[in-house]
């Protein structure tokens, strides 16, 4: 018996990395546009403030969130679609904190998803106000979760709070001197976007009605895939072109940001992302085959190049 799980579990691990989320999840993705769309198209909002909204909602994007809600959900037993408004809730909350990253306060950037940024389309008044839209409209869609609306909500307003934590560490600082500058990284990438993949994963893990261990299974993949995305996107700022990801490069060592590859310099951060990938492959073995989806997307995201 555990010959035969070595060898299943060796045999997913040599399956090639998607190149593209959408390869194993195409159906998974339409529900998602969908169920996003319909949240814009139901706001009352004035055409000005829904024509924003949509620009910086429905304007692409990987939906990498959404996905691990859906997945998780899968993975502990249940239809993915169960976690659908979990999902979505926090793909808004992800789209707010781009519109508000790429502001001229914080990273002052033009290009986003291979379009102007909100801000250069709609002017920087409508990018904050709309970015305050879409937080208010995820929490419309955490309250409207079918399983336990008031816990994906705390879940969703907590992962928030940890995101703008994050934000603030990475744009203005405020470590105590003796913070070496590794733990000042993983503090800030924990929060800054660990903090959301992990809430996604989270959110659909009780949208599915997880168990302890599953929950907890889970919980420490999403931990570990969310340091790890970080880590990839600061490896991507130095070692690709704008054309290809859709946003700008080299703008971290510009701007003298704390990244992966300044404190660890580029071999060690792809050491770190290879360490990653392999405690993210160790802590979905509880899960079993149940997990086979959550393997390819650990893989993808540790080999992704946008
Ligand atoms: C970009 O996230 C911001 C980070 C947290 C690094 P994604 O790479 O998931 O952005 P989209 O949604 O696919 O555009
Ligand atoms: C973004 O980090 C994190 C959040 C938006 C919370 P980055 O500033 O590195 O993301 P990109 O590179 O602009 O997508
Ligand atoms: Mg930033
Ligand atoms: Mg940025
Ligand atoms: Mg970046």
């Amino acid at each position: 018996m555990a010959i035969l799980s070595d060898a299943l579990h060796s045999s997913r691990m040599r399956t090639a990395p998607a190149a593209k989320l959408e390869v194993f999840c195409p159906a998974l993705l339409v529900e998602i546009e969908d169920r996003l769309a319909r949240f814009v198209r139901d706001t009352a909002y004035p055409q000005n403030l829904r024509d924003a909204v949509a620009h910086a909602l429905l304007g692409g994007g990987k939906r990498l969130r959404p996905l691990l809600a859906l997945r998780c959900c899968e993975a502990v037993g249940a239809s993915p679609k169960d976690a659908i408004e979990a999902a979505v809730s926090v793909e808004m909350v992800h789209a707010f904190s781009l519109v508000h990253d790429d502001l001229p306060a914080l990273d002052n950037d033009l290009l986003r998803r291979g379009r102007p940024t909100l801000h250069v389309a709609f002017g920087e008044a409508m990018a904050i106000l709309a970015g305050d839209a879409l937080l208010a409209l995820a929490m419309h869609a955490a309250c409207s979760a079918h399983r336990d609306p008031a816990r994906i909500a705390h879940e969703v307003t907590n992962a928030t709070s940890a995101m703008i934590v994050g934000q603030v560490y990475d744009t203005l600082g405020g470590f105590s001197e003796s913070t070496t500058p590794h733990d000042r990284l993983r503090i800030i990438h924990n929060h800054k976007t660990g903090a959301l993949i992990r809430c996604a994963c989270r959110v659909g893990a009780i949208c599915g009605g997880a168990r302890s261990e599953s929950f907890a299974a889970i919980d420490r993949w999403g931990d570990l895939i969310g340091l790890m995305f970080q880590a990839v996107d600061d490896l991507l700022d130095v070692t690709q072109t704008a054309e290809h990801i859709g946003k700008a490069v080299r703008k971290d060592s510009d701007a003298g940001k704390l990244t992966y590859p300044s404190v660890l310099g580029l071999d060690e951060t792809r050491q770190e992302i290879a360490r990653l990938r392999a405690s993210a492959l160790a802590a979905l073995e509880p899960l079993g085959a149940n997990a086979d989806h959550l393997l390819s997307i650990t893989e993808y995201l540790s080999a992704r190049t946008r």
